[in-house]
């Protein structure tokens, strides 16, 4: 890059874009996923905090459903939140990256670090977040957060109607695979090429890098940064803050 004025991703600072502005539909009828409520507390709550966990983040960006963006800043106002970060609130799109491009539209120039996360992974811990951070750090350009995959997983030829009997087409290797989670990590500039330049038929961020021809690195993930998709996820998720609470002691 010639822009020798811009901060390199060593020396700049970190955002997180959370994307929040989905229905969730396969969780059920009721609120828009990320105002659910686990313990008491909405989704996007307890994501934005485990984002702002982090001392690296001092700035969280919430992509909120258009209508509903007014709800969300009351919401954050309500809740106790760090006040070394700030927050800010946009009205996200139609699909998830639209959202996520809504979301960075907001970025103030002297962010450097990007970071890409989740409403839905409402609890992954603080340390797989500065890893992520830290690998942008060391002059990755997109990094992701994996975990090796428990199944076997099958290429299909997807069935014409639900139910139908799918024809295997391959099977990859299962130790070359990783299941990859969020925050995703990536240099500013790198990730804004991606996203003015590659269609957004995609399901995460790092794939639109991909598309660019830059190198994407995988690090070790962590099973509770799951993604709350089912009401089981829901149950789950519940578990495991039960679980932090009796390791913190209150
Ligand atoms: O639908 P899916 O679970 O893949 O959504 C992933 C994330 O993208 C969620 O946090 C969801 O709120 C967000 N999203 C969004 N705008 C959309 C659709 C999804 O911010 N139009």
């Amino acid at each position: 890059m010639s822009d020798d004025s811009r901060p390199s991703p060593a020396q700049s600072r970190t955002a997180a874009v959370i994307p929040a502005a989905g229905r969730g539909v396969r969780l059920g009828p009721g609120a828009p996923k990320a105002l659910r409520t686990l313990n008491g507390t909405p989704m996007l709550v307890h994501a934005v905090r485990a984002l702002a966990a982090s001392r690296a983040v001092s700035l969280v960006i919430v992509v909120a459903p258009p209508d509903g963006t007014a709800e969300v800043k009351s919401l954050l106002d309500a809740h106790a939140l760090p006040d070394r970060t700030d927050f800010v609130v946009v009205p996200g799109g139609e699909s998830r990256q639209e959202s996520v491009k809504l979301g960075l539209d907001a970025l103030p120039p002297d962010y450097g670090v990007v970071l890409v996360h989740d409403a839905a992974r409402p609890l992954v811990p603080v340390d797989t977040v500065d890893a992520v951070i830290e690998a942008v750090r060391a002059g990755a350009v997109a990094v992701v957060p994996g975990l090796p995959l428990a199944d076997t997983v099958k290429e299909v030829e997807p069935a014409a109607a639900p139910g139908d009997p799918e024809p295997v087409v391959a099977t990859p290797a299962r130790s070359r695979l990783r299941a990859v989670q969020t925050p995703q990590g990536f240099d500013r500039q790198t990730l804004l090429r991606a996203h003015e330049t590659v269609g957004d038929d995609v399901t995460d961020d790092a794939s639109m890098v991909e598309q660019l021809g830059e190198r994407v690195v995988v690090v070790p993930g962590h099973e509770e940064a799951f993604k709350v998709t089912r009401p089981l996820d829901l149950v789950l998720a519940e578990a495991v803050l039960a679980r932090r609470r009796l390791n913190v002691g209150f």
